[in-house]
């Protein structure tokens, strides 16, 4: 038996030894120094650490599902539907990859927005904000690059339009489309760059783009909402990062968890009938939810609006919002009350339309 006193000199040794070799005083000091303010809207603040675990979730599983994922056009389906039928929990790994993927980005989608209308946007946390607008660019072409990877119908017709939808931005559009597809057809050179992009290019990006929005989020702390520092000394509390919010936060990614796992083991993911390039789109086909918006949008617009086309004219108009989401910080500083209420305005009436048009688009 390990008596006590050995134990605690054990635990002892360990602690200077690590103390020696690494920061541990000052990461404890970090991490204690970290306060959270409490608040009415306080939930919001774990959305991001959410974002985070599904997006380790996605690199674990994404590792283990190129094991035996093929991205050659004759293998790749069949590939699929081996690790759904005969590799052990292959089906799980799998299920777990695109449910967590799908959670993922409505997180991250909730994630912008609640940090939107709490306006942590503003000076000086700008960077955190464009960093994150630009992990939401990257969630999104994650899951657009590897919807075509089963290589079903509905991911060859979906990759199609959607890269056909590209082709129309003005002035760029033909190029990256091309480069994309390599070719004018979605071929075995688009599955090829596809499954680039998705393991090597997105993850190493994240890497860059995700280390520097939690860098920020370090140097700057999180944002108190203005109504929270209005409040008189007294009345505005906190709680420390280390180790109270930190547990709550585990708990909550627990919680997260349990979601994904209901969701994994109930409805397992499905794979349609191998694609078939030569056949027509099938009918009423969709893009995932999350396109669902602007794909709807586009729909509802004439094939002319004046003298431009009416794709182009819908694409401009949404990278008109895409611009005002990356010049907000800039417009409401939070000097001008009016500017603020503005811009207020403008998130709702984005967020109003992205609900509105996704269900449409689901409904119809
Ligand atoms: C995979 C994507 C993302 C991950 C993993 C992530 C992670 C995080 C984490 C852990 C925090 C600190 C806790 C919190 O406030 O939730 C945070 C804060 C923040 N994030 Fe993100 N984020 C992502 C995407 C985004 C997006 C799309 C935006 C908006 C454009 C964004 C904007 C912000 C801002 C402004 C803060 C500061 C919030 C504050 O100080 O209260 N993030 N993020």
């Amino acid at each position: 038996m390990v008596s006590e006193s050995s134990q605690s000199r054990n635990g002892n040794f360990l602690q200077k030894f690590l103390k020696e070799r690494l920061p541990v005083e000052e990461l404890q000091h970090l991490a204690e120094k970290k306060k959270v303010p409490v608040h009415k809207h306080s939930v919001w603040y774990y959305m991001g650490g959410i974002a985070a675990v599904l997006f380790a979730i996605q690199v674990i599983t994404g590792v283990l599902l190129m094991v035996y994922y093929v991205p050659e056009i004759n293998s790749a389906h069949a590939s699929i539907l081996k690790i759904n039928s005969q590799i052990n929990f292959g089906w799980f790994i799998r299920s777990l990859h695109s449910w967590s993927a799908n959670l993922m980005i409505a997180v991250v989608i909730i994630h912008l927005f609640s940090t939107y209308f709490m306006k942590a946007y503003r000076a000086p946390r700008e960077f955190t904000w464009w960093t994150g607008l630009v992990m939401l660019v990257v969630c999104l072409a994650f899951g657009f690059t590897g919807y075509l990877l089963p290589w079903d119908d509905v991911s060859f017709f979906a990759t199609k339009i959607g890269l056909d939808v590209a082709s129309k931005i003005p002035a760029i559009g033909g190029l990256i489309a091309y480069m994309l597809r390599g070719g004018d057809i979605v071929s075995q050179a688009t599955i090829s760059r596809f499954f680039m992009i998705h393991v090597a290019v997105l993850p190493l990006v994240t890497l860059a783009v995700l280390g520097a929005h939690m860098f920020f989020i370090q140097v700057h702390g999180i944002a108190e909402p203005a109504f929270f520092k209005k409040l008189p000394e007294e009345k505005r509390k906190y709680e420390k990062f280390f180790p109270e919010f930190m547990f709550k936060d585990i708990l909550v990614w627990l919680l997260a968890a349990n979601v994904l796992f209901v969701l994994t083991m109930l409805w397992p993911w499905g794979i349609g009938p191998e694609a078939d390039p030569f056949a027509a789109a099938p009918l009423g086909i969709k893009p995932e939810w999350y396109f669902l918006a602007p794909f709807q949008f586009l729909k509802l617009i004439p094939p002319m609006v004046g003298p431009i086309e009416g794709e182009l004219f819908g694409i401009i108009l949404m990278s008109l919002v895409g611009l005002g989401f990356v010049l907000v910080p800039i417009y409401d500083t939070g000097v001008s009350e009016s500017r603020s209420k503005i811009s207020t305005a403008f998130g709702t009436f984005v967020l109003l339309g992205v609900i509105l048009f996704s269900l449409w688009g689901a409904l119809s």
